[in-house]
């Protein structure tokens, strides 16, 4: 069993990548500033950017960040699963500065992942745990894809297959009033269920991402393949590479440098697993651009056109 090993690791201060429901993770113990240290150099990733705390169950979560009656609900609603709260700190949070980047809050989730479970309950701290690749590819959902961007850079990898959902977690922020601040893997409709009003969507601006990161992982370049990727594709020019959707063939297809489809039969839930797999898939040498097809906006649709405006908008932020 993977968990132990896993765990002694994290405790002397080691990187592991690991599977949770959502994305592979790379985890360090939260309550150690120099491993999340270490986890933001191999990352590559900016030091602003505070990272979530993957704890084994509400109780855990209780005694880091301080819970109102909205949050209760919906941790108690969704948790294990694809949502993160973002809540004030409790008193005495152990969780490294470093790891909240110096915030008075604090993003926790409790993953559903049997893998992700053993490895938090051996431990019995928090798990800070961005996705596992490189700054600004896509995250990763096998560990295949978790090598290829950290193979010799991290201590351990845990290979749990392929991931079931696909598509980072939804990120709400109960602080005052709950917000929307990632569309992710659980859909809106199920939390507006929850809370009985709709949730207001906290739209982030690159630029004012930059001075206060209220979510700094939605920089629009966060996603960004190095091929252009153009959306609402209604047909395939010359030398592109097509992610397709659904059932339907557009003009020019049977030309395109490539072809993958998010899901044949126009199923939302499988177009979200396979979204950065074939993204990571598409995009590779020869292949200068790739046009998407549509996806609707309803259920976790709105996660998956996110993260596609994303990597549109990464190649352009590139370009200029
Ligand atoms: O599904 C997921 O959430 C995956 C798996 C591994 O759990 N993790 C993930 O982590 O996507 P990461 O680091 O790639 O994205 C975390 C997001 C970032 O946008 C970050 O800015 C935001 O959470 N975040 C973290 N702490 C925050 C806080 N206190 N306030 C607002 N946003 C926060
Ligand atoms: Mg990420």
């Amino acid at each position: 069993m993977a968990a132990p090993a896993a765990a002694a690791t994290l405790k002397r201060g080691g990187l592991v990548a690991f599977p949770t429901e959502t994305v592979y993770g790379l985890g360090a113990d939260a309550t150690q500033a120099e491993a999340i240290a270490r986890l933001y150099r191999a990352k590559g990733r900016p030091a602003f950017n505070p990272l979530i705390a993957h704890v084994a169950d509400l109780a855990a979560a209780q005694a880091i960040a301080r819970f109102g009656p909205q949050s209760l609900a919906l941790a108690r609603a969704f948790w294990p699963g694809p949502l993160t709260l973002v809540l004030p700190k409790a008193e005495g949070c152990p969780v490294a500065e470093l790891a909240t980047a110096g915030l008075e809050t604090i993003a926790i989730r409790v993953p559903a992942h049997p893998v992700a479970h053993a490895i938090l309950t051996a431990l019995g701290r928090p798990v800070a745990a961005p996705s596992a690749n490189l700054s600004g590819h896509v995250s990763p959902t096998t560990a295949a894809h978790v090598a290829s961007d950290l193979d010799g850079r991290i201590d351990l990898i845990v290979d749990g297959g392929p991931v079931a959902v696909g598509v980072e977690s939804t990120i709400v922020s109960c602080l005052d009033g709950p917000r929307l601040l990632r569309p992710g893997g659980l859909p809106r409709a199920a939390i507006e269920r929850v809370l009985g009003h709709p949730l207001a969507r906290v739209v982030t601006d690159e630029h004012a991402d930059t001075a206060h990161p209220l979510a700094p992982g939605m920089l629009a370049s966060h996603y960004a393949p190095r091929a252009a990727v153009r959306l609402n594709a209604r047909s395939v020019a010359p030398g592109e590479a097509l992610l397709a959707f659904g059932p339907a063939v557009l003009p020019g297809a049977a030309d395109a440098a490539a072809v993958l489809n998010l899901s044949p039969r126009g199923d939302l839930v499988e177009a979200a697993a396979h979204l950065f797999g074939h993204l990571r898939a598409l995009d590779r040498p020869g292949i200068t651009a790739i046009a998407v097809m549509p996806v609707p906006m309803e259920d976790l649709g709105e996660a998956i056109n996110d993260r596609l405006c994303r990597a549109a908008a990464g190649r352009e932020a590139e370009q200029t």
